[in-house]
């Protein structure tokens, strides 16, 4: 049974939440441990907010895990990432798919290892009938990539100018299908988009909490969702209540 925050109506819930797991280093630094053990915390805590958004509803659940800018990190730090990937797929798939989460990737599969490609490519298949949340991994993911991509696609397919519409070009990003997210939350305080969803994000409200990534928990995820409620999301119009009044 999904356990909508019950302050919050289901019209104010968010049907789509993204999320910039980020902190994961700084979390580390602050213990004079190493950065990987700071991405094995945001890992185990990846698993909780997995669990939380079940529990609460969301819909859909896209995560940035892994950029296209962070091959520019040291070798050994990109191998952990990579290894990662790999172990939580081994280790979390049966529970995922009992519990009805559909995976899905957005990114590029190409430049990984070809058995960690298979390994993503068969926890797709394996899920793919699952309907209870969908969860959208952004590894090798870059907002400008995809709609490089998106562009590439559109030419080769010989659509002719006029016929570029912005709901066209939606359908050739990694998310076609998906709806935009409603909700976008970046842990460890940055202001910056950092390539994610630059396309989707356009209407999206933010969440920016300066909690690192491995400490944002449960509460504070309620937190997000219920600051979310009290958004007026008016889409470049005037807020309906205005609306009504000046029609008095
Ligand atoms: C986010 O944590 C995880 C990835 C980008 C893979 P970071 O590794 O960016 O942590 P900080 O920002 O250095 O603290
Ligand atoms: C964004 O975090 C990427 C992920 C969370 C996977 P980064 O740590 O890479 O972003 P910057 O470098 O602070 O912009
Ligand atoms: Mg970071």
């Amino acid at each position: 049974m999904a356990e909508t925050p019950s302050a919050i109506p289901l019209e104010k819930f968010p049907q789509h939440v993204a999320m910039i797991m980020d902190g994961n280093g700084r979390w580390a630094l602050q213990r004079g441990l190493p950065r990987l053990a700071g991405h094995k915390a945001g890992t185990e805590n990846l698993r909780r907010v997995i669990r939380a958004s079940v529990e609460f509803g969301v819909k859909y659940l896209t995560i940035y895990a892994f950029s296209t800018e962070n091959w520019g990190r040291p070798p050994e730090e990109v191998k952990g990432l990579m290894y990662i990937l790999e172990d939580v797929i081994d280790r979390e798939l049966n529970e995922l798919n009992k519990e009805g989460v559909q995976l899905r990737h957005i990114g590029r599969l190409e430049r990984l290892a070809p058995s960690l490609q298979k390994k993503v490519l068969d926890a797709i298949e394996v899920t793919r009938n699952n309907d209870r949340l969908i969860l959208n991994i952004a590894f090798n993911y870059g907002g400008r990539d995809e709609i490089v991509q998106a562009i590439q696609r559109i030419m080769k397919d010989g659509v002719p100018p006029e016929k570029v519409t912005d709901e066209m070009v939606s359908k050739y990003l990694y998310t076609a299908g998906v709806p935009d997210p409603d909700l976008i939350i970046r842990t460890s305080g940055e202001l910056r988009v950092s390539n994610f969803l630059i396309w989707q994000a356009a209407y999206s409200e933010w969440y920016v909490t300066p909690t690192f990534w491995p400490d944002f928990n449960k509460e504070e995820y309620r937190q997000a969702l219920e600051s979310f409620a009290h958004r007026d999301r008016r889409y470049g119009k005037v807020a309906s209540g205005e609306l009504q009044e000046s029609n008095a």
